[in-house]
């Protein structure tokens, strides 16, 4: 392992951030910032704050996440997601930081018919995925040792996510409907973190590259959401959790063009993670049991 001097971590209200504090403080000194501590559509702060830090490892989570949203918001998607990244990059070089990064299989238009590849042609259908794949470009272009971790369908015990909607929608209301046509890997923020870790104990000085990292297997969003469901009700009575008003029989699947979002995304969002096997030896669990592990976890609230 590298030893590590003193981390910069972003993003410690995300669900990756979040789940990344937990653990990093085991690698080496942690100074994780929040966006009221580092703003990262500040350029002249990201370039102060790096340089008072003076960090061996920048690990950046911290993303304009708001998929919908930015279709409207392009300049701050813009801001974070692609300036910020090339910013960190060229500070990193400075000092002869590693930098990890996150990004998305939003940076693919999902025509592919089979799991994506790291070399495949990016070509993203939405604002946020144009900003995604722009900050992986300025970081490649600055040539700083770099890691860009492609994960995808993120969420956990922490956080605004699939998780946390699809269970409080079913506390609401006696039946859903959920997209069935866009297929992926839910991957949970703790596994991102693990993996995270892992790499961060095995990486060689100057290793650098884009990887796919997701948890296995795949699913549509309807099956998804018919795991989280179907999860709850096997654990519900040993946990003492309250009813459902949705049952797994009442989720009805639907396609793409009857839920109509202001962003496109892709219908095929599977990532293919044979790289990181092959580099790093981490193949992450299947999605269902990850998703057991997120809802058994002590501090997974299921009504909060
Ligand atoms: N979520 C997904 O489904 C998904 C899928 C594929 C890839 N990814 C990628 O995975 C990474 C981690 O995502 P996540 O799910 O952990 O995201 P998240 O839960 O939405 O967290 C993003 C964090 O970024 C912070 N942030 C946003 N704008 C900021 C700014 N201007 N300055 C500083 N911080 C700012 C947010 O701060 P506040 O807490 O103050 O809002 C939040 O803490 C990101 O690179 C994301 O693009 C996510």
């Amino acid at each position: 392992m590298q030893p590590f001097k003193r981390i910069l971590l972003t993003g410690v209200n995300g669900q990756v951030g979040h789940a990344l504090k937990a653990r990093l403080t085991t690698i080496g000194e942690l100074v994780a910032l929040d966006r009221s501590q580092l703003d990262l559509a500040n350029a002249d702060a990201i370039r102060s704050a790096v340089q008072a830090i003076k960090p061996d490892l920048i690990i950046n989570p911290a993303a304009y996440t708001a998929v919908d949203i930015a279709e409207s918001q392009p300049l701050q998607a813009q801001a974070v997601n692609a300036i910020a990244p090339g910013i960190f990059a060229e500070e990193a070089a400075k000092i002869n930081a590693l930098l990890i990064h996150y990004s998305t299989d939003y940076v693919f238009d999902g025509l592919k018919n089979s799991p994506y590849v790291e070399d495949d042609l990016t070509q993203p259908v939405s604002v946020y995925g144009k900003s995604k794949l722009a900050g992986e470009d300025a970081i490649r272009a600055v040539g700083v040792p770099h890691l860009i971790l492609r994960t995808s369908w993120v969420y956990g015990s922490y956080g605004k996510n699939f998780l946390r909607t699809i269970l409080r929608l079913a506390s609401e209301r006696e039946g859903l409907k959920i997209v069935a046509d866009q297929i992926g890997a839910p991957t949970s923020a703790d596994a991102i973190a693990d993996a995270t870790v892992t790499i961060l104990r095995d990486i060689k000085s100057g290793q650098s590259g884009t990887y796919h990292l997701t948890n296995a297997g795949e699913t549509s969003l309807y099956g998804f959401a018919q795991g989280i469901v179907d999860t709850y009700e096997g654990m519900q009575a040993v946990k003492g959790w309250p009813d459902l008003k949705t049952y797994v029989s009442n989720i009805l699947p639907i396609t793409t063009s009857e839920y109509p979002t202001p962003a496109a995304r892709p219908a095929n969002s599977r990532l293919n993670c044979s790289k990181l096997k092959h580099d790093f030896n981490i193949e992450l669990a299947d999605w269902r049991e990850a998703l057991l592990d997120v809802m058994h976890s002590a501090n997974f609230r299921p009504q909060q």
